[in-house]
């Protein structure tokens, strides 16, 4: 099999990185590796294009908002009427009301709905009610949570100070007594439990809730007047269109929606129950893209469109199925592939390799043109084909042919 020739996203690279900082920068930047592609000309479906014209099975769906494909037909059609009438006017658009009424109808528990651009708008908005409903500062997460790049989700990254995660506190997944005993060492004091409804760290296996432990955390957090916050920005309409939540058997307080809401028209949404609507009211949070119309016509769009290919039933299946011929093609060729997290966002590591092998075969897939990345969770979409699956795995295998044996693998790759 040939692989890809990618020196015009080269080129390119080189002349982004004199006027860009890092040529790519934030989570993009994680997949500029040799041999990868940087940019893209074209799209269509569950495929891309790079600029030197090659064509990839994506398996990364832009980080997760192209859950019904690039391109959707009916999805971009009302984008574009709602483009004609007006996007961003002095006024809200009704498209605004409809798309609150069809999330309160779709969505398990959940009263109303406010709206920003980015995930993390929706983990701030709700981390803020939280602390306003409560008069409480200590936020809770998961260790490795990922909720956005608010100063207070960054973990003391470069450009924070201490005092931004004074009052963060982390706990392990899938540990209720641990949390149980952060409550005896601070009572009164935490005002929100913030959680991804499965765990999906980078660079790690990622874990399913255990049995009961999502019904002992919110009979926690009812207990001690915690508001717990399901941040479904990345696994939301993936698991279960009435909320992840519903899957897992609880009843959260606020939940966090953003990528996939939209099929990539930049918009997500901030749901709650009644009991904190008036401090949703109170707490000031807004932008000035924030009214954008069209995204907003683009998502109610998505989620008929969702609902209407029953979706999360399909992208399971499918991530089902792929999972299946993967990890038989790997065992073929003399490699161990874990698939684990959800079938529609499979984290794939092979584990007989060191992880620098599992990059160097990650690499060769994309060279093939397979769109995989080593350190995170994949995402499929409903423009998933079986025929995707078949090409999927003939490029894996040509892959591994082209590393050798894993003894070979390894002496290659350390
Ligand atoms: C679970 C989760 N929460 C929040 C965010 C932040 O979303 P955004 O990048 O759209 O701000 C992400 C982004 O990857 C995420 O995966």
């Amino acid at each position: 099999m040939k692989t890809y020739d990618v020196s015009n996203s080269d080129v390119l690279l080189d002349r982004a990185k004199s006027v860009i900082p890092g040529g790519i920068f934030g989570h993009y930047g994680y997949s500029v590796r040799d041999g990868s592609p940087s940019f893209f000309s074209r799209s269509q479906g569950a495929h891309f294009w790079d600029i030197d014209d090659n064509e990839y099975v994506d398996l990364m769906c832009a980080y997760g908002p192209m859950i019904l494909g690039y391109n959707n037909p009916v999805v971009d059609e009302a984008a574009r009427k709602q483009y004609a009438a007006g996007n961003t006017v002095s006024l809200s658009a009704p498209a605004m009301v409809e798309l609150a009424e069809m999330l309160v109808d779709m969505v398990s528990d959940m009263d109303w709905a406010l709206f920003g651009k980015n995930g993390g708008d929706s983990t701030a908005l709700a981390v803020m009610i939280a602390r306003a409903a409560t008069g409480r500062n200590k936020i809770v997460k998961v260790h490795e949570g990922y909720h956005g790049v608010s100063p207070w989700m960054q973990d003391g990254r470069p450009g924070t100070i201490e005092t931004d995660i004074e009052h963060v506190t982390t706990v392990p997944w899938n540990d209720a007594d641990a949390f149980e005993s952060l409550i005896s060492e601070s009572p009164g004091e935490i005002a929100c439990f913030i959680s991804s409804p499965y765990d999906h760290p980078v660079f790690r296996d990622n874990e399913l809730p255990a049995e009961g432990y999502w019904q002992k955390m919110e009979q926690l957090c009812r207990q001690h007047g915690i508001v717990l916050i399901v941040d479904d920005v990345r696994s939301g309409f993936r698991i279960n269109l009435a909320g992840s939540h519903v899957e897992y058997g609880f009843t959260p307080d606020l939940i966090c929606f953003g990528k996939a809401i939209g099929n990539g028209y930049p918009l997500s949404a901030l749901m709650g129950s009644d009991a904190l609507k008036e401090t949703a009211q109170e707490v000031f949070f807004t932008g000035t893209q924030f009214f954008n119309a069209a995204p907003m016509a683009a998502a109610t769009a998505t989620l008929k469109e969702l609902k209407r290919v029953d979706a999360a039933k399909q992208m399971t299946d499918f991530g089902n199925r792929l999972n299946t011929k993967l990890v038989q093609t790997a065992t073929e060729q003399g490699f161990d592939l874990v698939a684990s997290g959800i079938p529609a966002m499979p984290y794939y590591r092979l584990s007989n390799v060191s992880m620098k092998g599992h990059f160097a075969w990650i690499d060769q897939c994309v060279r093939r043109g397979v769109y995989v990345l080593g350190h995170h969770n994949h995402f499929v979409s409903t423009e998933h084909t079986d025929a995707d699956i078949e090409r999927i795995c003939e490029v894996a295998a040509d892959a591994f042919a082209a590393l050798g044996s894993v003894e070979q693998y390894q002496r290659k790759t350390g």
